[in-house]
């Protein structure tokens, strides 16, 4: 049976295509959630795609992940810098977990520097736009074999 991936977007993400397009690329989110599943399909990964405006349905999923997935790739967009529910979610739940972010946030304002998330990620990826999401899915099937 296909390894299962939970794949999470946070806040604002939903705007993706319109949202500072210059910093975030021209994709939207349906074309990120198709990426992720073509992708899984090449590497044999079955892919559970979702966004939330809410750190609490974030981490209500984080949760449910427990049964019903193998691995968590997540781009907790906002809530990388300030929430310290997901990392403890992550944590608590223990899968493996890949972080992206589409921009690199190391070149970005100093508050986007620190993510609570990437202390229980086994990688992140940033600044490659939505290709990130690829590369982690892809990093995530070596990690599951
Ligand atoms: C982001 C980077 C975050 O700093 C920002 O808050 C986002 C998106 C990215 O994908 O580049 O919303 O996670």
């Amino acid at each position: 049976m296909a390894k299962r991936v939970l794949v999470l977007n946070g806040p604002n993400l939903n705007l993706l295509g319109t949202r500072e397009p210059d910093i975030y690329g021209a994709a939207t989110l349906k074309d990120v959630e198709t990426l992720c599943k073509q992708t899984g399909e090449e590497v044999g990964l079955s892919v559970d795609f979702r966004q939330s405006n809410h750190e609490g349905e974030l981490v209500t999923w984080i949760q449910d992940a427990r049964k019903t997935a193998d691995a968590i790739l997540i781009n907790p967009a906002a809530y990388s810098h300030t929430s310290v529910a997901i990392h403890d979610a992550l944590k608590a739940v223990g899968l493996p977990v890949a972080e992206v972010h589409l921009s690199n946030i190391h070149q970005r304002e100093a508050f986007r520097h620190h993510s609570y998330v990437s202390a229980v990620a086994f990688g992140v990826i940033c600044g490659f736009g939505v290709t990130g999401y690829r590369l982690a899915l892809m990093a995530l099937a070596d990690k599951l074999k």
